[in-house]
């Protein structure tokens, strides 16, 4: 089947992105991204890319080439899910907070109503493309939901899990490692996936496009992020004994790395891994293999979770017991609160988990990120924490024009201006003693001892 026109619902940080990449590649289709949020579909639309409602390095020149040509942002959903041959379903899959499963399976709310309102509006055949992460099995649920409500049209099911990471979600989707398409072993099902192979072929190479069945497929994401998620969590809890035993996390981290079965990627210690996804799709995979019966799966991957949560809360009890033990004025600087670098995204960012456990010592917290602002600081810290005591935080600006007020840093986002910081200066107008808490092992210890920084890290001296 030839694609014309494609729909994709969700304008999130993977519809917004991976739909502006298909549409540089594929100027002859026209591609509509659709989404009930209109505030955000107006910053899609905005002529300050400035104000695009993802930051995305690389991402404003791509909307740049193909907005207005062939890519289109846009709140009617309707008349686009009618318009297109194929629709992505690109929404948010969050953890369920209530009914069964809750606080562990994963919430396909939105993409049940989806599926629900394609069928109403359908009115030809069309390619339903799952790219929202999903538990296995999701697939047949979105058939079921389409048959029951339209049974004069055929829908076929593709599943399409995206593999971009946030702050490098261009060259990921512009260089993908693989692209995994699953589909049904069927004549019709067999077609679909060759549209969607088509789609793809226009950049990226045969070698790297696989096919599968749908529950492999749909298994394999989740798979995915728990095993980068259980590197971190390894990594991690090795740095704590490192401090026990006088080894340096970083030099065995790389010792480890530098095998090439094992490979050095995701193997740098942290304060905790954040973003939307490895918290929720392990907590989704914790409860497949529990209601599957398979217990001891089940704590296997739930451990990852604990550790980092572990992690978070040791970097938080080194603040605490520093400015006890050294009878300091309970006041910090944070530096970086997106939940890692290049992204203006916060979701279960290590640094809310910080600041509020700070906030239960009341222990006051100034913040600052080069790429998010004071209403989502606020909206991170109430979602924790309702009634949250607004005078403990403060959002700034200049970091280091107010640097005086400090006795404490603590590095929470690996932003490479961090780095670039003229430490000597900071060292110069900073109460003293002063102190550095480098949650992402960033900076050159034995530079920043030799200013005069008291430094604490992960798993290094
Ligand atoms: P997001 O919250 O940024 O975006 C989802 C969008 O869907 C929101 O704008 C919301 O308004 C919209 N939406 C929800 N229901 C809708 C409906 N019925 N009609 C129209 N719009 C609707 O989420 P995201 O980060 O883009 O993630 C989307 C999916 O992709 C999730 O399943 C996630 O696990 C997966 N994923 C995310 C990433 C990532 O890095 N963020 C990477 C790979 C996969
Ligand atoms: C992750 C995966 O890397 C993507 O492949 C996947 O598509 C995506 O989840 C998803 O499904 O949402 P993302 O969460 O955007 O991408 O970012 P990562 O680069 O994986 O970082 C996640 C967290 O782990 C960050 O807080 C990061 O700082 C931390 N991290 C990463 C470490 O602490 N150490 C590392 O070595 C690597």
């Amino acid at each position: 089947m030839k694609i014309n026109n494609i729909c994709c619902i969700g304008a999130g940080y993977v519809g917004g992105p991976t739909m502006s990449i298909i549409a540089q590649k594929n100027p002859k289709i026209k591609v509509h991204v659709v989404d009930m949020n209109a505030n955000k579909i107006a910053a899609w639309n905005s002529q300050n890319l400035e104000n695009l409602p993802v930051y995305e390095p690389g991402l404003s020149n791509v909307v740049k080439e193909a907005r207005g040509r062939n890519l289109f942002f846009s709140t009617d959903i309707n008349k686009h899910i009618d318009e297109a041959d194929m629709i992505f379903i690109s929404v948010n899959t969050p953890t369920k907070t209530s009914g069964e499963g809750k606080g562990y399976a994963a919430d396909l709310k939105y993409v049940e109503a989806c599926a629900k309102q394609i069928a109403q509006v359908s009115k030809t055949n069309k390619i339903i493309v799952e790219k929202s992460t999903v538990p296995v099995r999701t697939s047949e649920k979105i058939k079921q939901i389409l048959r029951l409500n339209n049974s004069d049209v055929d829908f076929q099911i593709l599943s399409n899990p995206e593999f971009l990471a946030e702050g490098t979600a261009m060259r990921d989707l512009e260089i993908p490692d693989r692209v995994l398409i699953g589909g049904e072993n069927t004549n019709e099902g067999k077609k679909a996936i060759q549209s969607l192979v088509n789609i793809y072929s226009a950049w990226v190479p045969k070698r790297n496009i696989l096919t599968t069945n749908l529950w492999s497929s749909e298994l394999s994401k989740l798979t995915s992020n728990a095993f980068l998620a259980q590197r971190i969590s390894s990594i991690n809890s090795l740095s704590e004994l490192c401090e026990v035993t006088g080894a340096d996390i970083e030099e065995v981290s790389k010792a480890i790395g530098m095998d090439s079965r094992i490979g050095s990627s995701f193997l740098k210690t942290s304060v905790g891994f954040g973003g939307s996804c490895f918290q929720k799709d392990i907590l989704n995979l914790v409860y497949i293999a529990r209601s599957s019966g398979l217990s001891k799966v089940a704590d296997y991957w739930e451990q990852i979770l604990l550790i980092n949560k572990h992690q978070r809360d040791r970097f938080s009890n080194k603040i605490v017991e520093c400015i006890k033990n050294n009878n300091l004025e309970p006041n910090i600087l944070l530096l970086g609160w997106a939940f890692k670098k290049d992204t203006n995204d916060t979701r279960e960012s290590a640094a809310i988990y910080v600041a509020d456990n700070l906030m239960k010592n009341n222990i006051r917290i100034d913040i600052y990120d080069p790429k998010v602002n004071k209403d989502q600081v606020d909206f991170d810290i109430s979602y924790l924490n309702e009634n949250y005591d607004k005078n403990l935080i403060k959002f700034i600006q200049n970091p280091v024009l107010n640097i005086s007020n400090y006795n404490l840093i603590a590095i929470m986002t690996e932003w490479d201006e961090f780095k670039e910081y003229d430490w000597q200066y900071i060292y110069s107008k900073i109460k003293k003693p002063a102190f550095i808490f480098d949650g992402r092992n960033i900076l050159e210890v034995e530079k920043i001892k030799k200013l005069g920084f008291n430094y604490i890290s992960l798993g290094r001296k």
